[in-house]
């Protein structure tokens, strides 16, 4: 089989790397000519994906930033960017520019995959009409489909393989083409009767994620207030064999996905006369955690008797989750902001971002971040960095992951991390609501 993706990135180029795997020739377009020239060199940008691994199919893959070479081949997958406008509508752009170059090169008897998250009702009322300006009709002369990607990035005990794959078809005949496709790299397909039920499936799975993070960072919040130790209480709850699932408190929402996906359905919900209460109260709460992390860190330093303006704050992890170096969206970008406005001395140290990139930031080393630090902040406990030794050596620590809380048995009354709320901290809590608590 000859297969074409467009949009080589985190999604794009996994599912390359698999078909490739299998002994299928693939067709990897971008217009982005480094990644395409990096892929041509065997070189890997995306973490979950050796180079070696890659460079063992790089004969198998033809890369590429002419679409035209996707005219001979069989079925062709698209995962081109879905994000938000600034005005956070969803942004078509790269979807209609991947659909306007299928279109011109499109062949009878092709299949059209989208993978991109979106709102239901894309693939049939967008999709499929931009393919037809090729002349050919959708359900008859070429097959379309929706499935969503899964990828977790960092993820090792699920696979591209192992994770069920939700597939939705224009037509039954599209539906057993996209099956015929998956089944090549992925053990187990879950067959849904339209595209539009396989958008808001993966709609859903990312609402879950981000309504549950919301409610554990609100109550984070409020744990803060009560002088509760917020992971003491997560990992009580978890010990429920039933009924309940586990999310952790953080600094807010990262990545691609959860900070924009959502979005998407309570725009299109508006066209139905629906709000869509809890996607909007969550992102709100998430997006606010940024601001009440920074108020955490000048509450820490006040309790040394240091303001905020001149302090050295050293963040330790920047991208937006354990283990990966995707800084899309991440909060510490926000929090370094913040601070900065503040009149702190910003470092970070991650070992997974060297620089930050429109920040006019560079990477410290461990040693040089901790070296006359005033207070340090785990935003991103990523593994292989000894955050015991940060709790150690900082004079002030906020840990907004709890990997140095979680240690301990109970945490100690003077700690400035979790110490508890006298009725002096919690009255002044009250009268300066808008410190957000500490
Ligand atoms: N990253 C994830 O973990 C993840 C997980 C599930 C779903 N998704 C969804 O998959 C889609 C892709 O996400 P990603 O993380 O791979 O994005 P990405 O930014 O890593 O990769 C997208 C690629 O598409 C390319 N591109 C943009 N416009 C193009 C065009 N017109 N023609 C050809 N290439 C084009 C970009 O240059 C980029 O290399 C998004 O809708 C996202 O929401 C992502």
């Amino acid at each position: 089989m000859r297969l074409g993706i467009v949009g080589m990135g985190y999604v794009g180029l996994p599912l390359a790397v698999a078909f490739a795997e299998e002994g299928h020739e693939v067709i990897a377009v971008d217009v982005d000519a480094r990644k395409v020239a990096a892929l041509k060199a065997g070189d890997s940008y995306v973490e979950d994906i050796s180079s070696e691994r890659l460079a063992a199919v790089r004969g198998r893959i033809q890369a590429s930033t002419r679409p035209s070479r996707l005219a001979t081949v069989d079925a062709i997958v698209i995962c081109v960017p879905t994000p938000l406008t600034p005005n956070r509508e969803p942004d078509l752009g790269p979807l209609i520019g991947a659909s306007t170059a299928v279109a011109a090169i499109l062949q009878p008897g092709q299949l059209v995959v989208l993978e991109s998250t979106t709102y239901p009702g894309t693939t049939r009322e967008r999709l499929a009409p931009m393919l037809e300006e090729s002349g050919l009709a959708a359900g008859h002369d070429f097959h379309v489909a929706f499935s969503p990607e899964r990828v977790d990035p960092g993820r090792t005990d699920y696979t591209l393989r192992t994770t069920p794959k939700v597939v939705g078809g224009l037509t039954d005949t599209c539906l057993e083409r996209a099956v015929a496709l998956y089944s090549e790299v992925c053990d187990d397909i879950v067959q849904v009767s339209s595209p539009d039920v396989a958008e808001l499936t993966k709609l859903l799975e990312n609402i879950f994620r981000s309504v549950n993070i919301a409610l554990v960072n609100e109550l984070s919040i409020l744990c803060d207030r009560m002088g509760i130790d917020i992971w003491e209480v997560v990992d009580a709850a978890a010990t429920k064999p039933y009924g309940f699932m586990r999310f952790d408190p953080g600094p807010g929402m990262g990545g691609h996905c959860l900070p924009v996906d959502p979005f998407y359905l309570a725009w299109r919900a508006r066209e139905f006369d629906m709000t869509t209460k809890f996607i909007e109260l969550a992102g709100e709460i998430n997006q606010n955690m940024p601001y009440h992390c920074v108020s955490k860190v000048e509450r820490a330093l006040n309790d040394a008797g240091k303001p905020v303006n001149g302090s050295k704050v050293a963040l330790f992890g920047v991208s937006y989750k354990p283990n990966v170096g995707d800084i899309r969206e991440s909060p510490a970008l926000k929090m370094i902001a913040l601070l900065r406005g503040l009149g702190a001395d910003v470092v970070y140290h991650d070992p997974h971002i060297p620089s930050i990139p429109g920040h006019n930031i560079a990477g410290a080393s461990f040693t040089d971040s901790l070296d006359g630090v005033d207070c340090a902040v785990i935003v991103t406990a990523h593994e292989g960095v000894d955050h015991d030794e940060v709790a150690q050596r900082a004079p002030v620590l906020v840990d907004l992951r709890g990997s140095t809380v979680r240690r301990r048995t109970r945490p100690p009354a003077t700690s400035p991390v979790a110490r508890s709320a006298s009725l002096e901290d919690m009255a002044e809590h009250f009268s300066h609501p808008a410190s957000g608590g500490a």
